[in-house]
């Protein structure tokens, strides 16, 4: 069995190519760009982050340098046609996930991409697992409502040109299932987030980059935010976010995600041509406000508001506003996501881990004590 992954050194497709060569013993081939050389020493560094790898597992793991944008995927015509009559299953999980990208930036990737993914996939032999990792977000502006499995519509708009590029990603998906007569396995995770500190070098999650700015903020890293010695003991910084106070997301631990996707996508026996779609999300939403209370208790300084509009921003406002607008987005949203399909597909896999305060603080890299006001001043 020969698994083809694209996006291995990101922060989800490192996850899953870890658990195809060393959970599951698969002989997985990893496409990369940049040279041979280095797409080899990123994929083993990226991968092996996530645990030991045997000798054995190591000579499975495997690099071929490529990129999603190329014709041929990057390769040699000769070579692509070699990898399409040796894969038994492809995972596409490259992406480009700047949330406030160009358009066309992102549709490059996340749509063209896909679309050179399928016509490679449609190469390989009838048996072939495809599976293609999309995203939640393809519900677009929809605000409220239960997100179902089945559902893909742009009648609501779209928050962003990533959602955009994501859906007609899927879309793509549909149309090459339908055409070809077969399965395409579709996972939608939520937001994918760790508890581990993010180590040097290896791929972040959204929630970490949001405890980042924060942390720039808070601790005066930005221009305009004094430092922590020039603040008086009274000294408050008040923080306006464009975001509704009764907005949720749906923050879903990497273990979890990694595992039911893992079953889903590998495990499972789909039946019959087409798409099948599953959500790979947490039972429960995390209240924006859960973030804020965090939030706010390591940062004794930082004041949190929920206001619709930020006008005469000061610096700290804007710095975030600069940083985060892709994710500010989503924060009106309420939408809550069906996973009857993916529950029955995953008999027995254990729930995700509480995403309480305490998941909340180490997944936003808020670590150790609360920054205490200075009493130097
Ligand atoms: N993170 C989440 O919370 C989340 C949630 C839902 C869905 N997803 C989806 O999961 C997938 C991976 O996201 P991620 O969070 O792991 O992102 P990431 O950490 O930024 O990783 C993106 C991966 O895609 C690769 N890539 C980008 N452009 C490429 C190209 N032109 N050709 C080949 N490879 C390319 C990157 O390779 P380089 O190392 O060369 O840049 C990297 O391996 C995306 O499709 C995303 O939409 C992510």
């Amino acid at each position: 069995m020969t698994v083809l992954i694209t996006g291995a050194s990101g922060f989800v497709g490192s996850r899953l190519a870890y658990a195809l060569v060393a959970d599951r013993g698969q002989r997985v081939v990893c496409l990369a760009r940049g040279s041979l050389a280095s797409a080899h020493r990123r994929i083993r560094e990226a991968v092996g982050a996530h645990g030991a790898l045997s000798q054995e597992a190591r000579r499975r793991l495997l690099c071929v340098a490529g990129d999603v944008t190329q014709e041929w995927l990057g390769m040699s015509a000769a070579d692509y046609a070699r990898l399409a009559a040796d894969v038994t299953a492809v995972w596409h999980c490259a992406g480009d996930i700047a949330l406030a990208g160009e358009r066309e930036r992102l549709f490059r990737v996340n749509t063209h991409g896909t679309a050179n993914v399928l016509r490679f996939a449609e190469l390989t032999a009838a048996g072939c697992r495809v599976v293609h990792i999309s995203t939640m977000v393809v519900a677009g502006g929809r605000t409220d409502g239960i997100v179902r499995e089945d559902d893909l519509t742009d009648a609501y708009g779209f928050e962003t040109h990533y959602d955009a590029s994501k859906f007609e990603a899927e879309q793509l998906v549909r149309a090459w299932a339908q055409r070809t007569r077969r399965p395409v396995v579709v996972l939608r995770p939520s937001v994918v987030a760790s508890d581990a500190p993010v180590l040097e070098g290896a791929a972040g999650h959204p929630v970490a980059v949001f405890g980042q700015m924060i942390d720039v903020v808070g601790r005066a890293g930005a221009p305009g935010i004094p430092a922590p010695a020039q603040r008086a003991e009274s000294f408050r910084l008040r923080l306006r976010l464009r975001v509704s106070p009764d907005a949720t997301f749906n923050i879903v631990p990497d273990e979890y995600a990694t595992q039911a996707m893992l079953r889903i996508g590998h495990d499972f026996r789909h039946e019959g041509p087409g798409a099948h779609t599953f959500h790979i999300v947490h039972g429960q939403p995390t209240p924006i406000r859960d973030i804020i209370a965090v939030i706010e208790a390591h940062y004794p300084i930082l004041r949190v508001e929920c206001v619709q509009d930020v006008p005469d921003p000061t610096p700290a406002e804007l710095f975030i506003a600069q940083h985060l607008t892709g994710f500010f987005s989503y924060c009106r949203h309420r939408r809550t996501y069906d996973r009857t399909r993916a529950l029955a597909a995953t008999p027995g896999l254990p729930e995700p881990v509480a995403v309480d305060a305490a998941y909340l603080r180490r997944a936003l890299s808020f670590e150790g004590a609360p920054l205490a006001v200075s009493r130097t001043a």
